[in-house]
């Protein structure tokens, strides 16, 4: 069965075959992908990732979410979305967002991420939620903080990708941190 999460203006759901153009479209550009650290390279990569998503969505004990999201009522791509499990502890989820340029500065990041902090704390029952970003990427550090996560640390530049060594900025919130949304 698909699964899927209702954020408000954009359904995320599992990724699914059918969603090869897109994501390839998403990877090659530029401008979306610039501060993204996920190895989106060459079509390999891009149908590795598609592929692992969609045997990840089939697994009993399912710890990774790689869900695409879209519009409700036309289908269309807003982006690609994540939580990952930590494997070990099964207490902490890492949330990712990537979304289609049309779909920046729309409020749609920050609906989507407040739909995986209630699903992370209220149905999976974490204890922490974090999420990263470059050090360039302000749009992205002022969501979480937007949202509610705490700032909590910077590693300097621990990985080479494409056109300049990455510092990436740490943001977490706690289950005793979380308020849910009003009713
Ligand atoms: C990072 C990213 C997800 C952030 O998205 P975003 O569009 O800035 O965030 P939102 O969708 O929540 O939109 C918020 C902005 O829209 C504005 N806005 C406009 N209409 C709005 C509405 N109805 N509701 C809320 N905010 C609205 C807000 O004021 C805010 O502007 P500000 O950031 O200048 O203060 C997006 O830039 C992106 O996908 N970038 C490319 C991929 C990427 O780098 N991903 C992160 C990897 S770490």
């Amino acid at each position: 069965m698909t699964f899927s999460l209702n954020t408000g203006r954009l359904v995320l759901e599992d990724l699914a075959e059918h969603d090869l153009g897109d994501l390839t479209r998403m990877a090659r550009d530029r401008d979306v992908m610039r501060y993204v650290l996920v190895w989106l390279e060459d079509d390999e990569q891009i149908e590795a990732f598609l592929r692992r998503g969609i045997d990840e969505a089939k697994r009993n004990d399912r710890i990774s979410y790689m869900l695409a999201a879209r519009v409700p009522k036309t289908g269309e791509f807003a982006g690609l979305t994540f939580l990952e499990i930590d494997p070990g502890s099964r207490s902490t989820g890492e949330v990712g967002i990537v979304l289609m340029k049309d779909y920046w500065s729309r409020g749609y990041a920050e609906e989507i991420l407040r739909a995986y902090l209630s699903f992370g704390f209220e149905t999976l029952g974490l204890h922490r939620v974090f999420g990263k970003c470059d050090e360039e990427n302000h749009p992205s550090a002022r969501l979480m903080e937007r949202c509610g996560l705490q700032y909590e640390g910077t590693i300097r530049e621990h990985v080479w990708l494409r056109d300049h060594w990455r510092s990436t900025r740490y943001y977490g919130m706690l289950a005793g941190e979380y308020n849910p949304p009003p009713p």
